[in-house]
């Protein structure tokens, strides 16, 4: 796609025809772009870089490699989603690494919100170039930008890490093939490429991921806390129906620890802070009224099955005051 302005005479795909001549229409572009040249692809799972995979696989198949970084705070299955879709589905060369050491080490003892994400940021950087450079003859880098990245980035709201924040080490022509769509769009051609729904139609994710959910230094067994209780207030809101109805709920597991009781034996243990939001485009939010049926039912479970947790709440602030992630 040429270009980073999206021309008015461009139609909003919002049914799969539209999105079909979209993916025909890319197809040949990116194969006049790349030739018969390589492209490195870093693959997050996010839907973004998910559907720019796709796509990239569908034009170029083994001309495209793809590099999934698994920093450690991934929410529970979903390295193995990437592996299983991409690795198998898709058939792309696929480089899974294992950083996950690599980024614990480093962040051990860093409580200082802006420190962490500075550190998860650089050594996805440094993986990610040291991955380039065992690789011969890549010229082309494919990324999952986005129009709002655009957008934002030229309104200097924020410097997007898709536009403009790439190491200059890495001298790749860039190939962006959903640069001029929007998030429903891209989601509309993710579905017609034939991605799994959860992958599509998935929630925000912050690039920190979970390390901003595991609130102060975190450690590996809170970590391990926050996964578990994660993927039971994410898999109980969907099976309640409200998936698609609330823009992002997921935990908490600060740093914090309280007296409880089990088996009539005084316990000092930690709490599970379910957050559930809604929102247009984050800048605000307000919070659903969830049933209380489904919180206990929430509760429940987390005691039941997540070991060293005696307390579970539920952050009922709006944004402003609070920000909607705790980091
Ligand atoms: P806050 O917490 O600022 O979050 O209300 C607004 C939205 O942005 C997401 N978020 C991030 N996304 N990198 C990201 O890619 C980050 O460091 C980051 N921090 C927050 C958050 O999940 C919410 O959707």
């Amino acid at each position: 796609m040429s270009g980073n302005v999206r021309p008015d005479s461009m139609k909003r795909i919002n049914t799969k025809e539209l999105a079909q001549a979209f993916i025909d229409e890319q197809i040949a572009e990116i194969r006049a772009q790349v030739g018969s040249g390589k492209v490195l692809l870093a693959l997050s799972g996010g839907v973004d870089s998910s559907v720019c995979a796709a796509l990239l696989s569908k034009a170029i198949g083994k001309q495209l490699t793809c590099v999934h970084v698994n920093h450690g705070l991934l929410r529970k299955g979903e390295p193995e989603q990437v592996c299983e879709v991409f690795g198998k589905q898709f058939d792309v060369n696929l480089i899974y690494v294992d950083a996950v050491d690599r980024f614990l080490d480093k962040l051990a003892g860093v409580s200082d919100p802006e420190t962490k994400r500075k550190i998860i940021g650089k050594e996805f950087i440094d993986v990610f170039a040291e991955e380039a450079a065992k690789l011969d003859g890549i010229s082309f880098l494919g990324q999952g930008t986005i129009y709002p990245d655009i957008l934002e980035s030229a309104d200097g709201i924020k410097a997007h890490h898709n536009v403009g924040g790439l190491p200059k080490e890495l001298q790749f022509e860039l190939v962006e093939p959903v640069k001029l769509l929007f998030k429903d769009e891209v989601r509309c051609v993710g579905a017609a490429l034939g991605l799994p729904d959860n992958m599509v139609y998935r929630q925000p994710f912050p690039g920190p991921g979970l390390g901003v959910r595991c609130t102060g230094a975190i450690t590996r067994d809170r970590l391990e806390t926050l996964r578990e209780a994660d993927a039971i207030v994410r898999g109980e809101i969907d099976a309640a129906g409200l998936g698609d109805k609330i823009w992002q709920y997921f935990c908490i597991v600060p740093d914090l620890r309280s007296t409880g009781i089990k088996d009539g034996k005084r316990t000092d243990d930690r709490m599970v802070v379910i957050r559930a939001v809604n929102s247009i485009d984050a800048t605000s939010a307000t919070v659903p009224e969830l049933p209380y049926e489904l919180l206990f039912k929430i509760r429940d479970r987390i005691f039941k099955e997540v070991p060293g947790v005696n307390r579970v709440l539920y952050d009922i602030s709006t944004k402003p005051l609070a920000t909607i992630e705790w980091e």
